[in-house]
């Protein structure tokens, strides 16, 4: 899954204006999407309570960090980060902090005792006890709760949506991960797989489809496995798609041996399923992928690639890599390189392994790859991904791609930033004094780097999907 480290803010033309806004919340989010939606849950959560939201962390009264543990490095910037907090708290004594999500859960009660400053704990299955954690502060005690449950999924909570343009939005289908991969820290933060009524899922499309939302992501750890009742996840999508035919669908992420065919063909047949697909590899030999529990082989995996590009010839396919995995010799690692040339990834995510206590890795074999060579293995699988990514973009030169605009660009505030259908970043030049975000528009697409694509308007897309 896509690793952004995002801070978000509640909006405050999202909330509307309520009596008793007594409190005001700062939430911070870091990690990967599932925590961003479980930032908008939370949000939902503290709303109902009476709560406004500032963008502002010195003019909070509650500050809630929402936490990731995957790797050693993303519990390093919260580290960090408290340390601030611990500074406006001298000047705010009121000032109420919380750490939440998966790395509260895995610290539990060492977070407390290790820094002084953090009030509440709560896991990812806690949310719906925060209110009660607070008040449980507000009256002298340190507040927390880490159970993981087996059926917590908030299907009934409205999360309070807080992208500042209302395009693109999360929905989470399902909650933890029955895979044992050795290196991961999830099951252990996220607990089992749960998944959400299909029903709540469909529902919450179709309102935001009727909202304006153009984007949804549907998302879960493994959503291969997704199953309520008789529906799996071809028929989750395929629901979706049909309730939220004016938004393009996409989804992450997805677990190559448990992908199935008709998954593939559901995307083919609906125009509003977007065929990008998250699979992440994670090595690319066969004695590595044994020992990371991945459950198949390098083979395997490529007939997977092969299958999809049939289903879809205009998939993107992306996948995440660890480099530097437990015994990784340089053959092992060389055999990684390759299969990335012979699967042609759109894009790759790259991550240099992190030993996390307590995982099965971290129990039964020494990290024993020195940083340095990580180091340098990563620099080839990103020099290698580059070249693959640049590849893949040029394909795109002198086509007409429908595109969903999603903010002014960056370098340029003339331009605006998109995206394609198949999740392709692009700039359309000098669109921001002609469309907004959310528009869809046909792109010519006129140069590719290995990041992004750039074209022009030619049309405004005339079907709505
Ligand atoms: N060290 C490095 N990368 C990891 N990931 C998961 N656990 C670790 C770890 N211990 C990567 C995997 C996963 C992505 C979300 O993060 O590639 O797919
Ligand atoms: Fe997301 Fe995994 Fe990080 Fe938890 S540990 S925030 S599930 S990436």
């Amino acid at each position: 899954m896509a690793l952004a480290h995002t801070r978000i803010f509640g909006q405050a033309a999202d909330i509307s204006p309520l009596p008793s806004l007594l409190y005001k919340a700062y939430i911070e989010t870091y990690g990967c999407q599932m925590n961003f939606s479980d930032s908008e849950l939370v949000a939902g959560i503290l709303h109902a309570e009476g709560y406004g939201f500032t963008p502002d962390a010195e003019e909070a009264d509650l500050i809630l960090i929402n936490t990731c543990a995957i790797r050693e490095h993303a519990e390093e910037k919260i580290w960090q980060r408290l340390k601030y907090f611990q500074s406006l708290k001298r000047k705010r004594p009121h000032l109420v902090i919380g750490v939440i999500g998966c790395m509260a859960e895995r610290l539990k009660k060492k977070l407390l005792e290790e820094a002084p400053v953090v009030d509440i704990v709560a896991g990812p299955d806690s949310y719906r006890h925060l209110p009660h954690l607070i008040r449980q502060v507000e009256s002298g005690a340190k507040a927390i709760h880490v159970l993981l449950s087996r059926e917590e999924t908030y299907a009934d909570i409205a999360p309070l949506r807080l992208s500042p343009h209302r395009v693109s939005a999360y929905i989470s289908i399902m909650r933890g991960c029955n895979n044992m991969c050795s290196f991961c820290i999830v099951p252990f933060t996220r607990g089992r797989e749960r998944s959400r009524p299909w029903e709540t899922i469909v529902e919450e499309a179709r309102t935001l489809s009727e909202q304006g939302y153009r984007e949804i992501t549907l998302l879960g750890q493994n959503v291969d496995s997704y199953q309520d009742k008789d529906v799996r996840f071809a028929d989750l999508l395929a629901r979706v798609a049909a309730a939220a035919p004016h938004s393009w669908i996409r989804f992450a992420t997805s677990h190559p041996k448990d992908m199935l065919d008709e998954v593939l063909e559901t995307i083919a047949s609906y125009p509003n399923l977007t065929p990008y697909i998250h699979l992440p590899i994670q090595s690319g030999s066969d004695a590595v992928l044994q020992r990371m529990n991945r459950g198949y082989t390098a083979d395997w995996y490529l007939h997977r690639i092969e299958t999809i590009r049939r289903y879809l010839p205009q998939a993107v396919v992306s996948t995440d890599i660890i480099v530097g995995f437990c015994g990784e010799t340089e053959a092992d690692f060389e055999a990684t390189l390759s299969l990335m040339r012979a699967a042609r990834f759109d894009a790759v995510y790259h991550f240099m392994y992190s030993e996390r206590p307590g995982t099965l890795a971290a129990r039964r074999y020494p990290d024993d790859i020195p940083p340095e060579v990580k180091q340098e293995r990563l620099e080839r699988v990103i020099a290698t991904a580059q070249e693959l990514s640049l590849q893949s973009n040029r394909t795109q030169i002198g086509t007409d791609q429908p595109v969903l605009l999603e903010k002014p660009a960056r370098r340029n505030p003339e331009d605006m930033a998109g995206r394609t259908f198949s999740g392709r970043s692009v700039v359309v030049r000098k669109a921001a004094s002609l469309y907004k975000p959310g528009d869809i528009l046909s792109v010519h697409i006129q140069e590719a780097s290995s990041a992004t694509l750039i074209g022009y308007a030619s049309d405004r897309f005339s079907s709505s999907a």
